[in-house]
């Protein structure tokens, strides 16, 4: 199978214009599909990707993306429940739980979910790093100028330009595995534990 046009399912610009730069360096071209997905309630990123996915009943190659902040100190909140923190206690209220610690340790996950026909597919990226002291930079967007990742030079996500965060991040990561994936044309390795009817791969 090979694809070189492929949908998006988000609401999110920011994610959008990721993703689609990661893609092209793949020669896929991202369309967007701009809707709210249906998301369940569950820890893991590659379920709610799968079963925002599965529940979309549209009849174009698509990928639907789960991300979100996982705080060592915390066992992961917000994590699942990333995009409800930002709208109620939003990047201020995360700075005000870790007043005073030492620990700030964070990831961002990505897990992208992709379906062609009976043909599906999930991705996951991953970047470590802590949790700022205070709210830095203002590009990218939701918990941008608070996560400074560990493979960077101490700023944030929010102060570094697009090519930078795309360099690290955990949605380039998983977007990168989906583009060599497409490109490659690979066999499905159908229903590898995940009882949708797709496969996953989440090597680093
Ligand atoms: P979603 O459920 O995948 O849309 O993402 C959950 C929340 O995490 C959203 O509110 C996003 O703003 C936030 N988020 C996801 N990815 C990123 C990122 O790359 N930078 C900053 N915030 C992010």
């Amino acid at each position: 199978m090979r694809r070189t046009r492929i949908w998006m399912g988000t609401s999110n610009d920011h994610k959008y214009m990721e993703a689609r730069e990661v893609l092209a360096e793949y020669g896929v071209e991202l369309e967007r599909l701009d809707i709210d997905r249906v998301e369940i309630q569950a820890d893991d990123p590659e379920l709610i990707a799968e079963y925002s996915l599965r529940v979309l009943d549209v009849d174009v190659p698509i990928l639907i993306e789960d991300a979100g902040l996982y705080i060592d100190k915390y066992y992961g909140f917000p994590g699942p429940y990333s995009s409800y923190a930002l709208r109620t206690i939003d990047n201020e209220g995360i700075l005000k739980l870790l007043e005073g610690e030492t620990e700030r340790g964070a990831r961002y996950l990505s897990a992208v979910a992709f379906r062609d026909g009976d043909t599906g597919v999930t991705f996951t990226g991953e970047v470590t790093g802590r949790i700022a002291t205070e709210m830095r930079g203002t590009n990218g967007f939701g918990y941008d100028p608070i996560f400074i990742p560990d493979e960077g030079d101490g700023r944030t996500f929010g102060e570094m330009k697009p090519a930078e965060k795309a360099g690290i991040s955990h949605r380039a990561r998983a977007f990168r595995k989906l583009g060599e994936w497409l490109r490659e044309g690979q066999p499905t390795r159908r229903g590898a534990g995940t009882g949708t009817g797709l496969s996953r791969s989440s090597s680093p």
